[in-house]
């Protein structure tokens, strides 16, 4: 990329809430290194999300509490150095942005160290959404399953079942929006309250265990590639199943979502 008459165009916020008004779905691949996104990239994926799952799918770990800022900036700048378009949403760790001028010295890192064009946060959290974006700092909230909170929740359960906590993921959704969050990924809740939640919102939401209404999907790549060393999570699929390699695997993802083959009824709660 040159800084005029650049060859690809990075996608912007802009370009992924016009994709949500023409009805255009959003393919999404989680990316940790720079071959992979080169990969991930090539085949024409919209958003790269560094995500904090790395925790546990490169470092090991049982869960992605013990990833540091420095993790994601690392793997945050890995990725950045080979995605030509697609648009990079990088993880706020764990208890990284429990206050505003915290989650601002963090979020200000992964935008300036590894060129993040967004971060991502757990949880109903709009006054450090609210906060975040008055710096400049464009925000993707995360509701339903929660991993960083695994250990209030007891486990990694589908989330929003019964009414009042489907009504308390919606009006979450709504604050996040007024705060003024460009993006929400929505994780293993109904597939129903899904659709309300991403009818309702006029920000592009990404599902991941959410149903095929979302505007957009987004998995794991190690579980879709099946080289996760756990159990494959209902939700997901081996894309690696019948592909000619990786990168057909990964181009099969991204044809199935934009036609809304993927997530089938099977994927979904
Ligand atoms: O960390 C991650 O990979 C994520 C996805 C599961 C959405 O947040």
């Amino acid at each position: 990329m040159t800084l005029y008459g650049e060859t690809t165009k990075m996608l912007t916020v802009s370009d992924l809430a016009a994709m949500k008004r023409a009805g255009e779905k959003i393919s999404c691949l989680t990316a940790y290194d720079a071959s992979f996104a080169a990969v991930l990239d090539n085949a024409g994926i919209d958003v790269l999300l560094v995500g904090d799952s790395l925790g546990m799918v490169v470092q090991g770990e049982a869960s992605t509490l013990p990833v540091t800022i420095d993790d994601m900036v690392y793997h945050g700048r890995c990725v950045a150095k080979t995605r030509r378009r697609a648009f990079l949403i990088v993880d706020l760790p764990f208890a990284s942005y429990a206050l505003p001028e915290q989650a601002l010295n963090n979020a200000a890192r992964l935008m300036r160290e590894s060129g993040a064009q967004m971060v991502k946060l757990e949880g109903a959290k709009p006054a450090i959404v609210a906060f975040l974006v008055e710096q400049g700092i464009p925000v993707c909230g995360h509701l339903g399953l929660l991993p960083q909170s695994v250990n209030r929740l007891g486990g990694y359960r589908v989330q929003g079942r019964d009414a009042d906590q489907a009504e308390r993921i919606l009006a979450d959704a709504e604050a996040l929006e007024q705060a003024g969050a460009g993006a929400l990924v929505l994780e293993c809740v109904p597939a129903e309250l899904a659709e309300r939640i991403s009818r309702r919102l006029a920000i592009p939401v990404i599902g991941i265990g959410a149903g095929a209404a979302c505007d957009g999907q987004v998995l794991v790549l190690y579980d879709m590639l099946d080289i996760g060393a756990g159990k494959r999570p209902r939700f997901s699929k081996n894309f690696m199943a019948g592909a000619a390699g990786i990168a057909d695997a990964v181009g099969r993802y991204h044809a199935a979502v934009k036609s809304g083959e993927f997530p089938g009824s099977e994927h979904a709660y």
